[in-house]
């Protein structure tokens, strides 16, 4: 297991497509030691989610885990979960927004808009149909990984960007601005 430095925000890998996890590579050393090290790495910067592609990586699959630590004391808690080839429908068109943050963006945050219900499925690391029903918190985190393997970041997704702000100038100045609390989601 090892802790890997995370791309940011202008290394190409986070701005391009990324490749399907093949039926052959699920289950091998090197896929589980990938998610292994990217187990390892969100948990080490203290994220609550963080998708392959963040890490190098250009293939669909994503770790999400919100706990029940003091920095997301406030967030819904979410077990660790690891999604492989995921896909995301929405029940409804009912979006909501909040502030999110990207380990690829350090110290930013913004307000972006998201569904606030989203059915995802995929494969576990093993290779077995996941299919679960999320809201709330771990709904934005599954709609901001799923962007991801698809060169998508969050601030593609604010409709206004006057919300932009570093994490430490938004707490002082903004009411509604995350503090210390949450989404530094992956
Ligand atoms: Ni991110």
């Amino acid at each position: 297991m090892a802790i890997l430095r995370v791309a940011q925000l202008g290394h190409p890998v986070l701005r391009a497509e990324a490749e399907p996890v093949s039926p052959e590579e699920i289950g091998s050393g090197e896929l589980n030691s990938l998610i292994g090290d990217m187990i390892d790495t969100m948990r080490d910067y203290a994220g609550v989610g963080i998708a392959a592609p963040q890490v190098r990586v250009s293939k669909r699959l994503f770790v999400i885990e919100v706990r029940g630590t003091d920095r997301y004391g406030n967030a819904e808690l979410f077990p660790l979960t690891v999604v492989l080839n995921p896909t995301l429908t929405f029940p409804t068109d009912e979006q909501s927004h909040d502030w999110e943050g990207c380990l690829s963006a350090e110290g930013l945050r913004g307000l972006v808009p998201r569904y606030t219900r989203a059915h995802l499925e995929g494969l576990d690391q093993d290779g077995v149909a996941l299919s679960l029903d999320l809201e709330g918190f771990p709904a934005i985190v599954a709609q901001h990984e799923t962007d991801h393997l698809d060169g998508r970041l969050y601030l593609d997704r604010m409709t206004d960007l006057k919300s932009l702000g570093f994490l430490d100038e938004l707490a002082r100045y903004h009411r509604s601005a995350p503090r210390p609390d949450p989404a530094e989601a992956g």
